[in-house]
């Protein structure tokens, strides 16, 4: 089945300001082409062979110009759509896990729920690992292993264990952030049943790896990064692309041009921040990008939450009580919290994030609300049943319950956060971005 494309006239008016041409010159060039006289008013029109010639003169893909399925406000699956979504997985010859998809708007990658199905007695074969980083939850009922390593030791062979404490048992699990390439597979620790919920989110890189570069530059990029540290690759390519040398910097920062040059040689060498920070203001670039950072890992590189210590971070938040589950500086898009709601208040709209967000019901019958331009939503929810809510959106929870959330960054990422504070007059240009349908500043008569 042909898709059938429609121009967005906001999408269409930014394209003709970034290429700085015209309706007018476009007409005059398609004239042969189009047969249609396109205007911002009209181009919705246009069937897709026309969108096509559109989107070729403007050198851009086509999905530059169309419109996108609308991001809902919310979304919510009950338990009997999620075993809808069912499908066994073989593995190493065995029926090793089921998989579930939590609900997600289009395009989006959204958590999994699996049944852990591997025995107990049979070494669970790794998987490859995958570039987008995740976080995973133990869901019970009962306690798996995680392994994360073809040789076995106390970072790569762990108990994936269950909160049994009536008292705190709203905190489900213990739970793990995962790197980039950090293989990973589950077996079973009883005979019993135990799932996992993992969220392998969007990578903020996968373009970059993926389509941006040309196989040249890649080499060479991955050559001069070899047995480097980034942040330093990085700094050293800024000084240099700005066109200054490492002598022009040792002179005006004062500092050796010994000591800069094993800085960028030698990983064990180290600038102090004041010198760095010097460097910077003198080629005028963030320093931010370049300072030492220092991550909570193990040696696969992966941050392993215990329960017990979700446990010691039992906190009041607005109306709940809610406690971290894992998460890391390597990617802070990937964030959580396990939360209990005892309320008796009717309706609650308290909770507001910068980042879109996903519910799952671990216990209780209780109630969901959710303001959406001035209208009040509610809705029943109950164990099992899961939600997605996007960023920016007011929504609370009344009754009694428990809910595991998971937040991630693909309504609006970490990236993006970096880049509206370097934007100039930012809350203007919030405002101004809205269904913008001003020209680049030609005279239109
Ligand atoms: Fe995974």
């Amino acid at each position: 089945m042909i898709n059938n494309y429609e121009i967005d006239k906001v999408k269409f008016n930014r394209w003709l300001n970034i290429r700085k041409t015209t309706i007018k010159h476009l007409n005059f060039d398609l004239k042969n082409k189009l047969n249609f006289n396109l205007s911002l008013d009209n181009c919705h029109e246009l069937d897709n062979y026309g969108i096509s010639i559109v989107a070729e003169y403007l050198e851009i893909s086509i999905n530059k110009l169309t419109k996108e399925v609308p991001i809902p406000s919310f979304l919510i699956s009950k338990k009997k759509d999620i075993s809808k979504t069912k499908r066994p997985i073989i593995k190493d010859g065995i029926h090793f896990y089921n998989y579930y998809t939590l609900p997600t708007p289009k395009g989006y990658i959204s958590p999994v729920l699996l049944d852990i199905l591997c025995p107990k007695n049979k070494l669970p074969k790794l998987n490859n690992g995958h570039l987008e980083p995740a976080i995973t939850i133990s869901m019970g009922p009962n306690d798996i292993y995680a392994r994360f390593s073809k040789k076995l030791n106390k970072d790569t062979w762990i108990k994936f264990k269950v909160n049994k404490n009536p008292k705190t048992d709203w905190i489900i699990g213990s739970s793990y952030f995962e790197p980039s390439f950090c293989t990973h597979t589950y077996s079973r620790a009883t005979n019993g049943p135990g799932r996992i919920i993992s969220y392998t989110t969007r990578s903020n890189i996968e373009n970059l790896l993926s389509t941006k570069l040309n196989k040249n530059s890649y080499k060479n990029f991955y050559k001069i990064s070899k047995n480097k540290i980034i942040n330093r690759t990085l700094l050293k390519l800024e000084i240099e692309t700005k066109g200054y040398s490492l002598e022009n910097i040792s002179k005006r920062v004062n500092i050796s041009l010994k000591t800069i040059k094993e800085f960028f040689h030698n990983k064990n060498k180290n600038l102090s921040n004041k010198t760095l920070k010097n460097i910077c203001n003198y080629i005028n670039s963030d320093i931010n990008l370049f300072l030492k950072t220092k991550f909570n890992e193990d040696s696969v590189g992966k941050l392993y939450f215990d329960y017990k210590k979700s446990i010691k971070t039992i906190r009041d938040f607005k109306s709940y009580c809610v406690a971290s589950i894992a998460n890391s500086k390597r990617f802070p898009d990937l964030s959580g919290y396990f939360m209990k709601v005892s309320n008796k208040k009717s309706q609650i709209y308290d909770l507001f994030d910068s980042k879109c967000c996903h519910y799952f019901v671990t216990g209780g019958k209780f109630k969901f609300h959710l303001k959406e331009n001035n209208k009040n939503l509610s809705r029943n929810v109950g164990e099992g049943d899961c939600l997605w809510v996007s960023a920016f959106t007011y929504h609370g929870f009344t009754g009694n319950g428990s809910l595991l959330k998971i937040s991630d960054g693909q309504n609006i990422n970490y990236m993006e956060k970096i880049e509206m504070k370097n934007t100039y007059n930012f809350n203007n240009v919030l405002k101004r971005s809205e269904n913008d349908m001003q020209n680049w500043g030609y005279d239109e008569n």
